[in-house]
């Protein structure tokens, strides 16, 4: 296990009627606040009501930057940007899922900085002073909640990049999983896999002596796996929503990565699915997932791949490690089909004209991942294999 700092700052309330707490402590940073959300799923839910009346009986003024999309666009950030330096706004406060999260991110850094936002995104290091953020969770997936990072989209480039700052953590997260009992079932699918994705990117990895951490990433896996199913075919299911959204936030941060030397892989390759075609991140994970296992399957990996299969799968038939291997690939391959996820590109409109740029464009700043470094022809090969 290697050294490391644990800090894992943002206050998390779980759980129903968390949102009680909301005004106490809102106002331990101020009493102005810039609202973010996204296409109206918090209006009919009626979340939008109780926020609003919360801070309307309080005294806490507000304003509010909605329609925020999927895969959030830099164009979102500037609006909310000018909103909170015209107002002096005190804390942004994300209600929604990742998307709203990273785009109340930010606008947060943006206050402080006097360029465009989107050098914060495409240069971290210029990220000198954030606003306070907190959110309110409605859909499990990205843990933005509880992580440092942002993902930004500028259509303009068709660039997709995460930036990150210490204090991208949100001061506070109200998890309530009853507001996600509405996600439709392609975002629980797509959630369910993102999570799962978040382990994989630290669990396939060759630090030695991260037992601990290697335990702990097969715990949120089954979780995953379980109740990701229960949630799509109950969608009230409180506990299943609940193991959900908790997961969400231990699978990304930090928890399961500390100690532990982990450079991503799928997460890139799959940013540029979702720049330069605009789909659900967690689908184009899904697609891309057991395609990259397979391509890094080798003597050098086989024996993270057999900890998985037995550990998370329970296959304990055989002696043969690529046998253990490749029913492991099978069965990860198998249960995003059974969420109802699409398997291959073409299904979700990419063909072969933007192949070739999306490799290279992933491989912007040298290779991918450190499980089995990939040069842009490696993933040009397993783009290829997802068609
Ligand atoms: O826009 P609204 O109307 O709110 O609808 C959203 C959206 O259409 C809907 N939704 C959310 N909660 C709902 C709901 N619908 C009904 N009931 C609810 N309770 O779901 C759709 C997707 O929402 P979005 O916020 O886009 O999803 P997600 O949380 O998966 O966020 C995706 C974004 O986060 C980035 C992704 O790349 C993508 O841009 N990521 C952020 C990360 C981070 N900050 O650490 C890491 C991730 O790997 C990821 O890259
Ligand atoms: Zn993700």
């Amino acid at each position: 296990m290697k050294n490391f700092n644990y800090s894992i700052p943002t206050k998390i309330f779980f759980g129903k009627d968390q949102i009680d707490v909301l005004a106490s402590q809102i106002m331990q940073y101020g009493s102005k606040v810039l609202l973010v959300y996204g296409g109206g799923s918090i209006k009919r839910i009626g979340l939008y009501d109780k926020v609003v009346k919360i801070l309307q009986n309080n005294g806490i003024t507000f304003w509010e930057l909605s329609d925020v999309q999927p895969n959030p666009r830099i164009t979102s950030v500037r609006k909310g940007v000018n909103i909170c330096k015209e107002n002096q706004v005190d804390l942004v406060l994300a209600v929604g899922g990742g998307s709203s999260i990273d785009c109340a991110k930010v606008i947060a850094a943006g206050y402080y900085y006097d360029g465009d936002a989107w050098d914060l995104v495409v240069d971290p290091a210029k990220i000198q002073k954030v606003l306070p953020i907190a959110s309110i969770l409605t859909l499990a997936a990205t843990g933005s909640e509880m992580d440092f990072f942002a993902v930004i989209t500028n259509t303009d480039t068709n660039e997709k990049l995460g930036t990150g700052h210490p204090d991208f953590n949100p001061k506070f997260s109200i998890l309530d999983p009853t507001y996600s009992f509405s996600v439709p079932a392609i975002h629980t699918a797509a959630g369910t896999v993102d999570i799962m994705s978040h382990i994989f990117e630290v669990y396939f990895e060759k630090t030695e002596g991260a037992y601990l951490q290697n335990r702990m990433a097969e715990a949120l896996l089954k979780t995953c796996i379980k109740y990701g199913k229960i949630a799509i075919e109950e969608p009230e299911n409180y506990e299943a929503r609940a193991n959900l959204m908790w997961a969400s936030s231990l699978a990304i941060n930090g928890l399961l990565g500390y100690g532990k030397k982990s450079v991503w892989s799928v997460h890139p390759m799959e940013h540029e699915l979702s720049a330069f075609y605009d789909i659900i991140h967690g689908v184009g994970l899904a697609i891309l997932t057991p395609h990259w296992m397979e391509y890094v399957l080798n003597d050098t990996t086989v024996d993270n791949f057999v900890q998985y299969g037995v550990n998370v799968w329970g296959i304990g038939d055989t002696e043969d490690k690529y046998q253990i291997a490749r029913q492991a690939i099978q069965k990860t391959k198998e249960y995003f089909a059974s969420l109802g996820l699409p398997a291959t590109l073409r299904e979700v409109g990419i063909n072969e004209d933007k192949l070739e740029i999306m490799a290279k464009q992933a491989t912007r700043n040298g290779k991918v991942g450190n499980f089995m470094p990939l040069d842009s022809e490696d993933i040009l090969n397993i783009f290829n294999a997802s068609l």
